[in-house]
């Protein structure tokens, strides 16, 4: 099996535990991954400094990926606005797309890899909860590092971004016609862990 150029593509909404997958999915078949979300927070948050977030996005610096914040609810309501402002999204298509063709396959997660970013990947995965799931999940992390927030607010957080993601006119979050949807509502990590990693190798 050649795993040059080797893409596998995940999508899904805030908290349906792509990001988990996807970790594992390239830790178990040695890929590169990319979480694309990363890119819009970094944006995000050099808007809450005060950036507009176009010329946000055409001045990412590596440095900008590492800042800490990255992960807090104001900056991913900022990413999430940012992302709906199509020059946002065309700064970071180059980004992506070379970070797909890299030599010994790449897994990228984010709302668009399957319909926009890589519309030709090998296996495209749609990871899916119920909000009411992935509002708990983020809560309890969230608590777990420490913020004072409270279940219905971070429900009412990933349902806004839910709406905002969908809804917008550039690229919404929404399934490929060629996806694999895996629903992991009532899932163990573990088994939507390797749910994923059999269909990735029934495709290979
Ligand atoms: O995956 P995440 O929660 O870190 O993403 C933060 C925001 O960035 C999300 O609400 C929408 C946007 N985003 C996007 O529009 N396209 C992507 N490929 C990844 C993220």
């Amino acid at each position: 099996v050649t795993t040059q150029g080797f893409t596998v593509a995940i999508d899904g909404p805030a908290a349906s535990g792509k990001g988990t997958i996807s970790r594992a999915v390239a830790e178990h078949f040695g890929f590169a991954h990319l979480d694309t979300g990363v890119l819009y927070r970094a944006v995000g948050a050099k808007v809450i400094l005060g950036q507009d977030a176009e010329s946000a996005a055409k001045t990412l610096v590596p440095e900008d990926l590492t800042n800490p914040d990255l992960r807090t609810p104001d900056v991913a309501q900022a990413a999430s606005m940012a992302a709906a402002v199509p020059e946002v999204r065309a700064a970071l298509v180059d980004f992506q797309r070379s970070f797909a063709a890299r030599a010994g396959g790449a897994v990228l997660d984010g709302r668009d890899i399957g319909t926009v970013i890589c519309p030709s990947a090998q296996v495209k995965l749609f990871v899916t909860a119920t909000a009411d799931v992935r509002a708990r999940r983020r809560f309890q992390e969230l608590s777990g590092n420490g913020l004072e927030t409270s279940f219905e607010e971070v429900l009412a957080d990933v349902q806004a971004r839910d709406a905002r993601d969908m809804g917008r006119a550039d690229a919404p979050l929404k399934p490929a016609h060629d996806a694999i949807e895996v629903d992991t509502s009532d899932m163990a990590i573990e088994d939507a862990v390797a749910a994923a990693i059999s269909l990735i190798k029934a495709a290979m």
